[in-house]
């Protein structure tokens, strides 16, 4: 049996979809009264271990999508409590949603890095799916402004962006076929490097890109409605991308996918 944690975030309720029609799969969320599907539903709540000694029993393939919403140390309490579960349930494979290497810039790396040591550690078959960000993520942080600016702090750098539709079409080929991955670790990165620049352009003429800076960025956020945690978070990014840290293309993905990877430019003005 496969089970697919966090069904009802953008990336799980995607995999639903790839997974949908499946004898042998079940979906896990917090609130399974959202989740419109005609798959089973089990409650999983990684901050309750109640809901994972009887959520993971019987399954041999767990996707454990990351629940990075949060400081470290709750991530790292979230995502631990859910291996030492899937460990005592019996589960045969976890397949976890990790971040992309180049993403060790990031402030929220270290949460990812731990939980990949834990799963090596485990007694667990396990596979890592090393995701690169979003494309959407990328839209929606470099969002123009209703008079037609793009100020996002993303200087002259790039982000090798991939479509978060990819990443789950990926994970599913990953846990259909699941033995075959056992040990791989996959660096799932978009094969283009998207520039603010170029975001702009793809919005049309009528958008244009006049980048802030980081100082100006941050202020911003600080006096948003954000939690204080996601303000480093945020502002991490820009700087990574803006520094180029994270426009190297390649990796695993078409070869996971097997066919060239969605636009992410596309992706992201959609988003
Ligand atoms: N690569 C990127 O660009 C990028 C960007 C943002 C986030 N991420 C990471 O990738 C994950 C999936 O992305 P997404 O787009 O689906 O994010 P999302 O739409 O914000 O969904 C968040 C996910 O976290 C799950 N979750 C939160 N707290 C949980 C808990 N206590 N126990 C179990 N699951 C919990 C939610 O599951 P339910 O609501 O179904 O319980 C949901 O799947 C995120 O959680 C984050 O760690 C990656």
């Amino acid at each position: 049996m496969i089970l697919v944690t966090g069904a009802n975030g953008a990336l799980g309720a995607l995999v639903a979809g790839q997974l949908a029609g499946r004898c042998d799969t079940v979906l896990g969320t917090r609130d399974p009264a959202r989740t419109a599907t005609a798959l089973p539903v089990r409650r999983i709540d990684f901050d309750d271990e109640d809901s994972l000694a009887w959520g993971f029993a019987g399954v041999d393939v767990l996707l454990m999508i990351s629940a990075g919403f949060g400081e470290d140390d709750t991530v790292l309490a979230r995502h631990g409590a859910a291996i030492d579960a899937a460990e005592k349930a019996g589960v045969g494979q976890v397949v976890y949603t990790s971040l992309t290497a180049a993403g060790d810039h990031l402030p929220y790396a270290l949460p990812h890095r731990w939980t990949e040591r834990r799963l090596r550690e485990s007694g667990m078959d396990w596979t890592v799916l090393r995701n690169g960000l979003y494309a959407e993520l990328l839209g929606a942080l470099a969002t123009p402004s209703p008079d037609g600016r793009i100020t996002a702090p993303l200087g002259t750098g790039a982000l090798a962006a991939v479509a978060r539709a990819d990443l789950a079409e990926a994970a599913a080929k990953v846990v259909v076929n699941a033995t075959a991955h056992v040990g791989k670790t996959y660096e799932l990165v978009g094969e283009r490097a998207v520039s603010g620049a170029q975001l702009a352009a793809a919005h049309g003429p009528h958008i244009s890109y006049a980048p802030t800076t980081l100082a100006e960025a941050r202020a911003v956020i600080a006096a948003s409605a954000v939690e204080p945690f996601q303000v480093p978070m945020l502002v991490g990014t820009y700087s990574a991308i803006a520094a180029g840290m994270l426009a190297d293309t390649g990796g695993d993905l078409r070869e996971l996918l097997g066919r060239a990877p969605i636009c992410p430019l596309s992706a992201a003005v959609a988003a």
